[in-house]
């Protein structure tokens, strides 16, 4: 029941309203018993917004979304090591107006990984585009997994080269980089997972297209496919096939989530009411 103790958390973006947050959340705060619920804000003024939570003290937590991830920085009072290396924000906890920047994307990711039993460490890890998602996660192997070789395919060379840079000088990580058109096979080749992050493959207008040859997969390889619409792509039932071991891009939206719910409430996300929710708003 909504009442006077009920605590808010929202997604601000532009557009929200194909978020599928509300849905995930509000399901897992029941689950739990908590009086909290969560909703959507489309929001343009970034600044105003953040006055507003700090000025709420039972406004407990934004997550952050397109194409707000950068702008809200300047307006917290604090950001973790992994945000202000990533640079970007996608959770926001607020202690009695104090506000906190986290991101979940690539510490999500990691525990996808790791509830699907792959180890990282040593690992050459490939990476195909260089955007926004992918910079996350990156990160996050490069950092906190101690992969040993991070390599960036993508098709814009000064995208791939920025990316490349900054990972060289924050993380221990060996960087190497490549053309996606180009040098894919012989890279695929030489590394033992590939993460898939451009939107090569999603509904509704590629979804008959992968990226990665299907000669080119092979029985000892990890394939994550970020596309999580459909909830498997060409590019993963090919790997399928292939024998492959696959992550599905689903897991990483869920378990980025619960680590956020983690954040807002200091309790275990209930992973598989949330994960029922995702599956069945993904297959509808
Ligand atoms: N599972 C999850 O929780 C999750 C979370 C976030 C994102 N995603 C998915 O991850 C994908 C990337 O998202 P993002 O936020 O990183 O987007 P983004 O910042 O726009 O980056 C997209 C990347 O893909 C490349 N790209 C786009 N179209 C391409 C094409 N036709 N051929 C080759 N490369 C192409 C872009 O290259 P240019 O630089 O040349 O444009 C860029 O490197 C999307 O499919 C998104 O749905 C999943």
């Amino acid at each position: 029941m909504i009442d006077a103790h009920t605590r808010l958390c929202a997604v601000i973006g532009n557009p929200v309203g194909h978020s599928l947050s509300p849905a995930i959340h509000n399901a897992a705060f029941q689950a739990m018993g908590l009086n909290y619920v969560y909703v959507a804000f489309a929001v343009t003024d970034v600044a105003g917004c953040l006055a507003g939570m700090r000025a709420l003290s039972g406004f407990r937590g934004m997550s952050v979304t397109i194409p707000h991830k950068r702008a809200v920085m300047r307006h917290l009072d604090s950001i973790s090591p992994m945000a202000m290396r990533v640079g970007a924000v996608n959770t926001i906890v607020n202690d009695g107006g104090r506000l906190t920047g986290d991101t979940t994307d690539g510490p999500g990711t990691l525990r996808a990984f790791a509830e699907a039993g792959v180890a990282l460490a040593g690992k050459r890890i490939l990476f195909l585009g260089a955007g926004g998602a992918v910079r996350s996660v990156a990160f996050a192997m490069a950092e906190d997994a101690h992969a040993a070789q991070i390599t960036i395919l993508g098709r814009t060379a000064s995208r791939v080269k920025e990316l490349a840079d900054d990972l060289r000088a924050k993380t221990p990580a060996a960087i190497e980089t490549g053309d996606l058109a180009g040098d894919l096979a012989d890279a695929v080749a030489d590394h033992e997972v590939v993460v898939q992050g451009t939107p090569i493959g999603m509904y509704p207008d590629s979804m008959d297209d992968s990226p990665v040859p299907r000669e080119c997969l092979r029985p000892d390889l990890v394939v994550f496919d970020m596309v999580y619409r459909p909830l498997k792509t060409r590019l993963i039932r090919e790997a399928e096939i292939a024998g492959c071991k696959t992550i599905l891009g689903v897991e990483m939206l869920l378990h980025q989530a619960a680590l956020q719910f983690e954040l807002w409430t200091g309790e275990p996300a209930p992973l598989p009411v949330m994960r029922r929710v995702l599956i069945d708003n993904l297959a509808s």
